[in-house]
């Protein structure tokens, strides 16, 4: 792997600082009630970048122009949120106007004298005041601050590709992120949480959709509509009449990833309480040890292949030469590719390895209730190469590998156990010693 020189990344850090002390002056601009520095959202130069190498097309100054006026029109800007009108879609239940309004803005009270800016005064220091991840302290952090853009989110009750409910982003906000810097807003009222909630989805949405559109431009829209002049019929163009088509194509898009918001809640994993316990049963201590034995033969063999990433010892030093699926978009893998996206400036960098957890300390992310441990191994860590067993099952067939509810309920038992296990050998060296003994 090639990696930038010290150089460049030494002008990364430069330009990154440029770009931090205009955001803090944009920050204090409108605080100052200088509406000339209203914020705005940056167009994802990464992305666009990143499906031009992959495409080997080039998305022309106009088009991008075209993108920019199309998705203010939809969303506004982060001090005015727009909630777009998509027909028979409940948008309001994802991002309400008002609720948005309550999180967007300079930190303060309207001219009607509702309070305003939770987002600005809460969040945007680490997740930059557009939700690219790239706020002005992000660059010290590991992991980086979410960009919430991809619409990918790790901690969920849901499958991988879902988006969380409500329920699982009020938790990550009341909890945290426990040993990253995602703070706990516990102390906030629940209206607050609820109003940060909505604008998060906002920035997501209006991020996933901008991806989305730039998809549309390079594969929906070519070769056919090539015939059509582009040049003279602006690509995106919503508000002449002829290209009123269009326009709901394009509201089509948006709405499609507003239903997976909407869908959500129904997709939650419902986790049955594992059959020992059944009828208010108590575990007795030889079960358990036996349950422990199960789950540490399930982590250390070929199915559920846990020892993969998170090592013999479980202490997160198996595979950890991965990268998460934000890191992976800037092709840190690709000779020079990198240099290409850091010429583009403003995000976070180095892209940095995601290291599997190390299981010994007990420490968890997405919580540490046996519920939470079972969302994490049956569903995976969405963005991350953390798989979902329950895709393993599906993959390689249930019945053939025998793989059930109760198994993954071992290995939720064994990886709560892990910190109190004395560290075991590598099992190949153990069962050698073991044999030995007897
Ligand atoms: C001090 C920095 C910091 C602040 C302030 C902060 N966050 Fe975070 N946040 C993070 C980091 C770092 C992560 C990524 C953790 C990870 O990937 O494991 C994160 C992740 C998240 C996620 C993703 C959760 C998931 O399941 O994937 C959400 C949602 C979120 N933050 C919302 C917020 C909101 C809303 C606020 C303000 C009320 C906020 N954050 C303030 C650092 C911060
Ligand atoms: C392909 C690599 C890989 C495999 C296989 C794998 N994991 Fe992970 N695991 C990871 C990574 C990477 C993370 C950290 C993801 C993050 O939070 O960014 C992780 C995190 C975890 C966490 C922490 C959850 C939290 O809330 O902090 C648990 C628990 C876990 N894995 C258990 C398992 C179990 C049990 C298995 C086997 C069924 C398994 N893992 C298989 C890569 C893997």
């Amino acid at each position: 792997m090639e990696l930038p020189t010290r150089k460049a990344m030494k002008l990364s850090v430069i330009r990154h600082w440029f770009v931090s002390a205009v955001a803090v002056v944009a920050l204090a601009g409108p605080m100052a009630g200088c509406s000339r520095n209203e914020a705005t959202f940056n167009r994802n130069e990464a992305y666009v970048k990143n499906q031009e190498r992959l495409t080997k097309e080039t998305f022309s100054a106009e088009r991008k122009a075209d993108l920019d006026e199309v998705l203010s029109g939809l969303f506004g800007t982060p001090d005015r949120p727009i909630v777009p009108a998509l027909g028979d879609i409940d948008v309001a239940s994802v991002m309400d106007a008002t609720k948005l309004h309550f999180a967007a803005g300079p930190v303060g009270r309207d001219e009607r004298g509702r309070a305003r800016g939770l987002y600005r005064e809460h969040c945007a220091h680490c997740h930059g005041v557009t939700g690219d991840g790239g706020g002005p302290t992000a660059l010290f952090l590991n992991p980086y601050p979410r960009d919430y853009r991809r619409g990918t989110f790790k901690f969920k009750s849901t499958p991988r590709q879902s988006k969380p409910t409500h329920e699982d982003l009020k938790r990550i906000l009341i909890e945290g992120i426990p040993d990253t810097a995602m703070p706990s807003f516990r102390a906030l009222p629940d209206n607050e949480i609820d109003a940060l909630i909505h604008y998060v989805r906002y920035l997501s949405i209006r991020g996933e959709s901008e991806r989305s559109l730039v998809q549309y431009a390079l594969f929906e829209l070519e070769p056919a509509d090539e015939e059509a002049n582009i040049e003279e019929e602006r690509l995106f163009d919503l508000t002449s009449g002829n290209r009123s088509d269009r326009a709901a194509e394009l509201r089509e898009y948006v709405g499609a990833i507003v239903q997976k918001w909407l869908g959500a809640e129904a997709e939650a994993t419902a986790v049955a309480p594992p059959s020992w316990l059944a009828n208010g049963a108590e575990l007795s201590h030889e079960r358990e040890v036996e349950l422990l034995k199960h789950g540490r033969d399930l982590f250390y063999g070929k199915v559920a292949a846990c020892v993969k990433c998170h090592g013999d010892s479980a202490i997160g030093d198996g595979q950890t030469t991965d990268y998460d699926d934000w890191a992976k978009e800037l092709e840190p893998t690709v000779p020079g590719a990198l240099d290409e996206y850091l010429a583009l400036g403003r995000f976070v960098f180095p892209p940095r390895n995601v290291r599997p957890r190390n299981l010994r300390m007990g420490h968890y992310r997405g919580g540490r209730k046996p519920v939470d441990i079972y969302w994490r191994i049956f569903n995976g860590i969405d963005g991350t190469p953390m798989p979902a067993l329950s895709e393993v099952l599906k993959q390689e067939g249930e019945e053939k590998i025998g793989v059930t509810h109760d198994d993954i309920w071992a290995l939720v038992y064994y990886v709560r156990s892990l910190p109190y296990e004395s560290i075991s050998q590598p099992v190949a060296v153990e069962a050698a010693y073991q044999r030995e003994r007897q």
